[in-house]
């Protein structure tokens, strides 16, 4: 059985074609990250013309590399939440034109179950894991048990990969925040600064605007400007003055203090909500899971209890259509189908 999967929720345009549960033939993403550097963040309305301009291309590309023509093709699964309307409504409309001239099953995937089953495409899912989803909009703990979500606890505020992101934007550091967050912090030290624990109700809950104002704090009191906000522009300077000077040390040492807190917290619940469960498998997601200190750390605590930590293949770890091929699979093998009434939710919660 071959899957047309379309992902287009952000700023990835993406499709890809999937043959059963495990072969992935293709899986073509064109990113816009470079049209939104300038503004420090993503522009929904460049990342909608993106996605309508290139969409026909990868589509084709996503055929031609898989070497299989449009009519093979069994099911189409197409993300339609959460995201953003415009890039949601490409993707969406698209699919729904191809469905209904090839007569074809379609099935609306939903973008953040799809991000945990980017590690299924090829192993087989377990019956009973905690699911720890970690990108740019979400940052979630769920329950997972033959097929049925249950949600955990979720971010009370920002996410993490949002937090990164604000970060980095904080100290100069461009966008997405996440990769140069993680190099910087590898010649930074860790120790150097420290972060109170956000008081919380929810135990498997997470807060990370805490975290973020006392970097801006910090930041502040390091440019001797405490009545500016963003402090971008001097810090790019005092990056480009050199890795050797004493303030790019900064950079680096708030860079690897930040991450290392940011992990530790979600290290920590993790694995509390993994032994509250009594399960023997945590499977990650999300753009955050590139990241490699947050596998080792991770790793290394499941270890220390005996659980089997899961983290996607690198490639699968950004927004891809792979996954939604995968999760689309998944649910057309449990009988579930989308009309042409489907469209894009922008705030689509996963179904508990
Ligand atoms: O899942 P994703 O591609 O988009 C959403 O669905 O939100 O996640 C994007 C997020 C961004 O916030 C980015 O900074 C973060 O993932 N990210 C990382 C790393 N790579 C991407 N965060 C930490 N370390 C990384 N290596
Ligand atoms: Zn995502």
């Amino acid at each position: 059985m071959l899957t047309l999967g379309i992902e287009s929720s952000c700023d990835e345009t993406s499709c890809a074609v999937l043959r059963n549960q495990d072969e992935l033939l293709s899986n073509i993403v064109s990113s816009s990250l470079f049209k939104h550097k300038a503004f420090g963040g993503v522009v929904p309305e460049i990342a909608s013309r993106h996605a309508l301009e290139q969409i026909d291309t990868v589509l084709q590309e996503a055929l031609d590399t898989a070497k299989v023509s449009l009519d093979q093709i069994d099911l189409i699964a197409v993300t339609h939440g959460p995201g953003l309307i415009g890039s949601l409504f490409v993707g969406v409309s698209f699919a729904k034109a191809l469905a209904f001239q090839m007569k074809k099953p379609l099935v609306g995937v939903n973008h953040l179950e799809a991000h945990l089953s980017a590690n299924f495409i090829g192993p087989e899912e377990p019956d009973q894991y905690v699911g720890l989803l970690v990108s740019g909009g979400h940052s979630c703990l769920t329950y997972h048990e033959r097929g049925q979500i249950a949600l955990l606890g979720e971010t009370v505020d920002d996410a993490v990969g949002e937090a990164f992101d604000k970060v980095a934007k904080l100290l100069g550091l461009g966008y997405p925040g996440g990769p140069i967050i993680e190099k910087m912090a590898k010649e930074g030290d860790a120790k150097k600064f420290s972060f109170t624990y956000p008081k919380q109700s929810q135990r498997f809950g997470f807060s990370f605007s805490g975290i973020k104002t006392a970097v801006r704090l910090l930041v502040e009191k390091e440019v001797h400007s405490p009545q500016s906000t963003d402090h971008s522009e001097q810090l790019v300077k005092i990056v480009d003055r050199g890795p050797s000077t004493v303030d790019s040390k900064f950079i680096r040492d708030i860079s690897a203090s930040f991450q290392s807190t940011a992990v530790s917290w979600l290290v920590k619940k993790t694995m509390d909500a993994a032994e509250f469960k009594n399960v023997k498998d945590v499977v990650v997601g999300g753009g955050v899971s590139a990241n490699q200190y947050l596998k080792e750390k991770l790793e290394t605590a499941g270890q220390a209890q005996g659980i089997q930590v899961w983290f996607p293949p690198r490639a699968l770890t950004i927004d891809n259509a792979g996954m939604i091929a995968r999760r689309g699979w998944d649910l057309y093998q449990k009988g579930f189908r989308s009309s042409m009434n489907l469209t894009g939710v922008p705030n689509l919660v996963l179904a508990v």
